[in-house]
């Protein structure tokens, strides 16, 4: 008897052991939004700052907050966000992407409120008019040099 319940307690703590599947940890939308937030607001201060290579890192990760947008949650309550961020976002990226190539400061400050236009018209169209996007008039951090110094 005492053998089988110690073989009991023996197997349950080997259960218990046993890996367990990881729960996958999926970002929720307005997650993913605060990162583009930031690195929209970053773009701002490094084309500003002169700094065109971070400007254009900036932009390479805000481009890639929407591709997670597209791909973690390509419905937000109805609304086809996956297929809204192509058409509304194409044209503002492709000459923010010249613009940075060009150095191009008033080229970019275009694009750029272009851009700040197409997050807007995507809040309003998903019921989210209340969230409006405009130039950032004070650097989102201040442990990070925006200019082109070293
Ligand atoms: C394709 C549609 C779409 C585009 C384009 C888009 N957004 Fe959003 N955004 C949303 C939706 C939908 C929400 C609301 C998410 C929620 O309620 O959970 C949101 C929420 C936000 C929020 C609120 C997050 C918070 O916690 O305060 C910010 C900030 C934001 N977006 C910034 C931006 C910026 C900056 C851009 C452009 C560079 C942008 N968004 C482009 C759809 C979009």
């Amino acid at each position: 008897m005492k053998f089988f319940a110690l073989l009991a307690l023996f197997l349950s703590g080997i259960a218990q052991a046993a890996p367990r599947e990881p729960e996958t940890y999926v970002p929720g939308l307005g997650e993913i939004m605060g990162s583009i937030q930031m690195r929209h607001a970053k773009l701002w201060f490094a084309a500003k700052g002169g700094n065109w290579p971070l400007a254009s890192y900036e932009l390479g990760e805000l481009k890639e907050g929407f591709e997670d947008a597209a791909r973690y949650q390509p419905d937000f309550k109805g609304k086809p966000i996956a297929e809204m961020l192509e058409p509304a976002t194409r044209k503002p990226l492709s000459e923010l992407v010249k613009a940075i190539d060009e150095r191009d400061g008033a080229h970019f400050a275009r694009a750029y409120d272009q851009l700040s236009r197409a997050c807007t018209s995507c809040h309003e169209s998903a019921g989210r008019g209340f969230i409006v996007i405009q130039r950032p008039t004070a650097p989102p951090v201040t442990d990070q040099r925006y200019d082109a110094r070293r």
